[in-house]
């Protein structure tokens, strides 16, 4: 049985996973518009790990007895000034998703539901992640500034990621 409150959260933080998978989609759009093919994958990858996070919370409610409510899922931006500021929106977003998992944290203590506890435990960990990674590309994109060899070379850098097959340590 599932408390009313975690699921109201829970479905809420579904509808905000897919919201993420969105705005990455659009963003892959940009780029690839843009042809910049790596930065374009990148997004996407970013856009798959989304549906899977999204679908964590969607299996967790499941499992828990609860019922999933699917909502509306707002329309992300279509245009950028630049790469950069591409990168700077996804690392914004990341640490308001990081604020989001944060409060079903506390929730989930207020609500003495250990576990939804533990399968948050996870999300803290990935957002660690999730904001080191954006970080780390809008600082090469401050660095290599307007440089196209530099856009060049971190477009090929981009091109590299794969999705990486799921773990049994992932709920
Ligand atoms: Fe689902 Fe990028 O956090």
């Amino acid at each position: 049985m599932l408390n009313p409150k975690i699921q109201d959260a829970f479905n809420k933080q579904l509808n905000a996973e897919l919201y993420s998978s969105y705005l990455y989609l659009s963003m892959s759009t940009y780029f690839e518009l843009k042809n910049l093919a790596g930065m374009a994958n990148w997004m996407r990858i970013q856009a798959q790990e989304e549906l899977l996070h999204a679908m964590k919370f969607y299996n967790f409610i499941n499992e828990r007895g609860g019922q999933v409510i699917l909502t509306r899922v707002e329309g992300p931006s279509t245009q950028w000034d630049s790469p950069l500021h591409v990168f700077e929106d996804t690392y914004e977003h990341e640490c308001k998703v990081t604020a989001l998992i944060n409060d079903l944290v506390g929730l989930a203590m207020a609500e003495n539901d250990h576990a939804a506890g533990v399968f948050l435990q996870w999300f803290v960990t990935e957002q660690v992640e999730e904001e080191a990674n954006a970080q780390t590309i809008m600082d090469k994109f401050r660095l290599v500034g307007d440089d196209g060899t530099g856009l060049f070379m971190l477009d090929g850098e981009l091109s590299q990621r794969t999705l990486p097959p799921p773990t049994s340590a992932t709920p």
